[in-house]
């Protein structure tokens, strides 16, 4: 995937820019079915695990440009829509113009002030985001407040053991399994390659089980999909390995 590289921690802000300067071309990706992985591996993982959730409301934590938010919009009462980025955060009302049981906040989770109140969410889900958050306790911290107990959680990154290898850092001198690592690269899909920078935090898988552990969720369910055959064609390299993983969480208490 080329200049990929390690660099030191980053801010909220910092990777929102980032996010804003692809809001437009990543929206274009999903709309356009090009992001095969979108469509055919993520979203369905992710229905899959909500089903017999309580849908009343829903936090969509890290809804990007709103493509997952608009058809959460239609199995939810209400959605509340989180995001830092700007930008995204402008195409994703767009998207979900029709939807009006969506409340956007231009914010990271962690940072919503102690005036918003949510005490009512019944679930949330974070599509792809976790993994872009920069502080993971922070996160699960502000998390645990929100959510009722009994609610669900549902979770999907890319796969901890498998992506630094599909990525093609596994075996840079700076790479350690077991590390944090901030990890910035020009944002690729299997079928297209863009020049805009983005980043990821690289953490053992360990990481992400004992920080919602640790403010009171229990793991309920697991996925590593792997595409079926007709969908694997659509795709330039065949799939040797999972490359996401799909959580399921309930808050207990
Ligand atoms: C890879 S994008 C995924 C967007 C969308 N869920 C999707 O699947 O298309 C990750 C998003 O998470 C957001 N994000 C990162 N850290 C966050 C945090 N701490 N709280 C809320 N959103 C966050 C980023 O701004 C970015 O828009």
């Amino acid at each position: 995937m080329g200049q990929i590289r390690a660099v030191s921690s980053k801010t909220h802000s910092y990777l929102a820019k980032q996010w804003d300067e692809l809001a437009a071309e990543r929206h274009r990706q999903i709309a356009s079915g090009e992001d095969l992985s979108f469509t055919h591996v993520v979203v369905p993982s992710v229905r899959k695990l909500l089903a017999g959730a309580n849908n009343r409301v829903v936090l969509d934590i890290g809804c990007g440009t709103g493509d997952f938010t608009k058809e959460l919009a239609d199995a939810a009462q209400q959605v509340v829509a989180i995001d830092p980025s700007h930008e995204s955060i402008a195409v994703a009302r767009r998207v979900c113009r029709e939807a009006v049981n969506v409340r956007f906040i231009e914010s990271s989770l962690e940072e919503l002030g102690p005036q918003f109140r949510c005490e009512t969410a019944t679930a949330a889900v974070a599509v792809m985001s976790l993994m872009t958050a920069p502080d993971l306790d922070a996160l699960a911290n502000r998390l645990a407040q929100l959510l009722a107990g009994g609610s669900q959680f549902i979770a999907v990154l890319t796969h901890p053991c498998f992506w630094p290898r599909y990525s093609g850092y596994e075996r840079e001198p700076w790479f350690q399994y077991d590390a944090e690592i901030f990890v910035e690269a020009p944002f690729a899909i299997s079928r297209c390659r863009t020049d805009i920078q983005t980043t990821h935090i690289h953490r053992p898988l360990r990481r992400y089980l004992e920080a919602l552990s640790k403010v009171g969720f229990a793991l309920q369910a697991a996925l590593e999909p792997l595409p079926a055959a007709d969908i694997q064609s659509m795709y330039p390299n065949p799939w040797e390995f999972p490359r996401f993983i799909a959580l399921r969480w309930q808050k207990l208490g």
